[in-house]
């Protein structure tokens, strides 16, 4: 059978449609022992791509993970006239010597994925104005980007809302502002950045987010001679410049893409050691899963998950960094159904993060919802089924619950976990998964033959 698992950086869109069609074939119930590495961060990734361009030269980014999210940030580059170029399957060259401030015609790539928001942030600082096509994402209800706007506003931008079109401008420039969040927001605090690095002045961001890819997209900012200091704390100050240059940046591991993992170990019963992570990253995860029975071991470069008996039931508030990932709700959700006892999770970022549980339930799951809380009544076992991944991190969870489950689990719309996790077919196997993705035009082969 031809593995799926690959996705090349300049897929075109008939070639996603065909992903469209994929399915994951899993029969669990097994331990799961060995070494996963962990790959470069999703949402990080997408910010210093999209960040590059501010550069106006060429950037080399490393360690970049290869997932459908990346490759439309990477279209969105390239529909504006930027060439990109891998260098390696990791590591790719963006040269935005020459880009069109403009996009002609539809922006329908912008709807793909959440973080094309990166683009106006970047455009702004590039070209002191900014079109692009609102974002898309998972689905968590209400995803506003009041707080973006706000920011870019204080920095002197006039922002228009078309029905599907972000349009920013700066006709007189960009100047440095104090900026308050109402909300600690990631994407928010990425992006004033982003339009701060080159403004006239000094910028500061209070209540900004701490989570590492802030951090990580500050450092290649810097690397690229922006000035900004105190990234990682509640207050970012950014003196603006007035250009910067090209660099070689390698992205940090992914955070949300080890905890898939060690909650897996944690789930299956094995041994599983997960690589190249920066373990302080995996702190509120590792807690939890010691909280919950299960033994963890760290060096500098890995942490490896292991458990002796059933897991313990534990309580879960998902809150900004370094609190408890949301993006690891629908995977704790799982272990939580998998332990002893009654647990409860609590959604304290998104509105709406809990559709994931319809699925869980056809599993055999015990769940209920009321607001924001989950109330996880633990199984001990779950039932393998034919689920759907409703979105990027519920699609992570219905892997591990397929693995974890005796039993063939056939999980549905793969394309969203394809979005965020690279090569997963690959690295489960390689831990003792019997797992599969098949599309539709091969089942018809396998057949044939
Ligand atoms: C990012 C991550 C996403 C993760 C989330 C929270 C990317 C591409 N995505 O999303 O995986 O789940 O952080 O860790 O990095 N809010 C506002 N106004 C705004 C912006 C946000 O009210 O202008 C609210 C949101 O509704 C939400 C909270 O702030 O309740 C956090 O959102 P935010 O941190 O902005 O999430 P994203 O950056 O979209």
């Amino acid at each position: 059978m031809k593995n799926h698992h690959h996705f090349p950086g300049s897929s075109p869109d008939s070639e996603r449609i065909t992903l469209r069609m994929e399915k994951i074939i899993i029969h669990g119930g097994k331990p799961l022992t060995g070494e996963i590495a962990v790959s470069g961060m999703k949402n990080a990734a997408v910010a210093i791509v999209l960040a590059s361009v501010m550069t106006e030269d060429k950037c080399v980014i490393e360690n970049l993970p290869r997932i459908s999210d990346v490759d439309i940030s990477l279209e969105l580059l390239r529909a504006r006239g930027v060439r990109v170029k891998f260098l390696n399957r990791t590591t790719v060259e963006i040269d935005s010597t020459v880009m069109d401030s403009e996009l002609y015609g539809e922006d329908d790539l912008a709807r793909k994925m959440r973080a094309s928001y990166y683009l106006v942030g970047a455009l702004l600082a590039r070209f002191g104005k900014a079109r692009v096509g609102c974002p898309g994402g998972c689905d968590f209800g209400a995803r506003p980007i009041d707080q973006h706007i706000k920011g870019f506003e204080a920095l002197g931008a006039d922002v228009v809302m078309e029905p599907d079109v972000i349009n920013a401008s700066a006709s007189d420039g960009l100047k440095g502002a104090s900026v308050y969040m109402d909300v600690v927001s990631v994407g928010a605090t990425i992006n004033v950045m982003l339009a701060a690095v080159k403004a006239d002045g000094v910028t500061v961001i209070e209540n900004a987010a701490h989570e590492p890819h802030v951090v990580d997209t500050a450092n290649f900012l810097n690397a690229c001679g922006a000035d900004i200091s105190g990234a990682g704390t509640d207050t970012i100050k950014i003196k603006g410049v007035k250009q910067l240059h090209g660099v070689t940046y390698a992205i940090i591991p992914d955070m949300i893409e080890a905890g898939t993992f060690l909650i897996l170990g944690a789930a299956t019963g094995g041994r599983l050691k997960i690589s190249n992570v920066i373990p302080k990253h995996l702190d509120s995860i590792t807690a939890k899963l010691e909280e919950m029975g299960a033994t963890i071991e760290q060096d500098d470069e890995a942490v490896t998950v292991s458990t002796t008996g059933p897991l313990s039931r534990v309580n879960i508030k998902t809150q900004p960094y370094p609190g408890f990932p949301t993006d690891m709700n629908p995977q704790m959700c799982v272990l939580m159904s998998l332990a002893q006892g009654v647990s409860t999770l609590t959604e304290g970022v998104w509105e709406n993060r809990f559709r994931y549980v319809e699925e869980l339930k056809r599993m055999g799951a015990k769940i209920k919802v009321e607001g924001r809380t989950a109330t996880v009544e633990g199984v001990g076992a779950l039932n393998a089924a034919q689920v759907r991944a409703l979105d990027l991190r519920a699609g992570a969870a219905m892997i591990v619950a397929g693995l974890a489950a005796e039993g063939r689990t056939e999980i549905d719309e793969v394309h969203h976990i394809q979005r965020g996790y690279e090569d997963i077919i690959h690295k489960l196997e390689s831990v003792g998964a019997d797992i599969r993705m098949v599309s539709i035009p091969d089942n018809l082969f396998d057949k044939a033959n």
